[in-house]
């Protein structure tokens, strides 16, 4: 056996780690990135009451951050320079503060790099990440998903200097989430564990960590089903996501990240939703390929159906539900299988549910 595991992110958790941000911080001049939202309120004035004041705040991150978003707010960022970002919100923040950060906060330079592969000639400020959702564990990667509706597509910023420089995973902060985002958030989360899991990539230590990350958040959404103000499943979803961002960290995702983001750009699901309501599709096309994914697909349900499991959060089975017809539908899994995400599946194309 032979493999691989890296992930450089200081990963603090915990009830009341935000109060930490401060120490992290330790006098640097900074950059605050967040959403618009009222909930978000309490923790920036704590962020900023421990941090001191930022350089600037950037408060206007909308879900699936887009290209002209981005352009808007290094517009008004003009000759603002700060020494580290720090980014309070959910994936949408954190890949926004990821762009910033590779672009030194200017559009022309990360925009060139992500399009067109141009060389940017600075490493990228350092980012501290506070998650406020408990699902995409973008604290945990190097990656940012950054949107182009113009385009219809989805573009990747994938670079070593973009991983944060810390993470502060304070489950008291998504204790604010509706339940449609505890669950898509959430199922996003179940999502990256099982995508790595039936992965190329996948190694015995991702493995590890998508198998406990499948078992917290199956046991954490029911929970937060019934009680939204439940704290301990709060705590169990958050260190769900976490575990799962440390699984796919290594692997990448696969074939339902692919197929989501049509999806998305096309019939405006949300991302988590978009990426889980096919699992048990995806599973059927994973199972007998390979027996140590076979052995951790089995470890992860413990004995759970994943199809009943979802069908009791409310999650629609198939794509009509979204009114994607057979033909669409046909077109996205056919487009998904041949991207870059789909290669790292490990089931073939006739293996999946009425496309053999
Ligand atoms: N970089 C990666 O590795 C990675 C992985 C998965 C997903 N993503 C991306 O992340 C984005 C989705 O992120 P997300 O699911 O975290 O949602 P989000 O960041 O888009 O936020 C969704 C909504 O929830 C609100 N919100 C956030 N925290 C809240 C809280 N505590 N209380 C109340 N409201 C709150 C936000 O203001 C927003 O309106 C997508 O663009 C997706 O492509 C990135
Ligand atoms: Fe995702």
């Amino acid at each position: 056996m032979s493999f691989a595991y890296h992930n450089p992110v200081r990963l603090r958790f915990g009830e009341g780690v935000l109060d930490e941000i401060g120490a992290l911080v330790a006098g640097r001049s900074y950059l605050l990135v967040t959403h618009p939202d009222a909930p978000m309120r309490p923790w920036r004035d704590r962020v900023t009451s421990l941090a001191g004041e930022p350089l600037a705040v950037v408060d206007t991150i909308e879900p699936n951050p887009s290209l002209a978003l981005l352009r808007r707010v290094c517009d008004g960022l003009d000759g603002v320079d700060p020494e580290v970002i720090v980014a309070l919100g959910g994936g949408s923040v954190i890949d926004s503060a990821k762009f910033l950060a590779a672009g030194h906060c200017r559009f022309a330079p990360a925009h060139d790099h992500l399009l067109h592969g141009a060389p940017i000639a600075a490493p990228a400020l350092p980012l501290i990440a506070i998650p406020t959702t408990a699902g995409t564990g973008s604290d945990l990667t190097k990656w940012a998903t950054i949107w182009d509706p113009e385009g219809n597509r989805k573009l990747s910023l994938n670079r070593d200097d973009l991983y944060p420089e810390a993470v502060l995973v304070d489950p008291l902060l998504a204790a604010t989430l509706p339940w449609a985002m505890t669950l898509a958030s959430g199922l996003d989360a179940l999502s990256h564990a099982l995508e790595s899991l039936w992965n190329v990539n996948a190694n015995p230590v991702s493995r590890t960590h998508a198998v406990q990350a499948a078992h917290d958040i199956l046991a954490a959404l029911p929970r937060l089903q019934r009680d939204l103000s439940d704290r301990e499943a709060r705590s169990l979803m958050s260190l769900g996501a976490t575990r799962a961002g440390l699984a796919f960290s290594n692997t990448q995702t696969a074939l339902a990240h692919n197929i989501s983001y049509p999806l998305t750009l096309e019939y405006g699901v949300t991302h988590g939703i978009a990426c889980s309501f096919c699992l048990p599709q995806v599973m059927q096309a994973a199972l007998g390929v390979d027996a140590d994914c076979d052995a951790a697909l089995a470890a992860s349900l413990g004995g759970t159906n994943l199809r009943d499991a979802l069908s009791r959060l409310g999650v629609p089975a198939d794509a009509a539900a979204f009114g994607v017809g057979p033909d669409d539908w046909r077109r996205i899994v056919t487009d998904a299988f041949a991207g870059q995400r789909g290669r790292n599946f490990i089931g073939s194309i006739g293996r999946f549910p009425g496309m053999g």
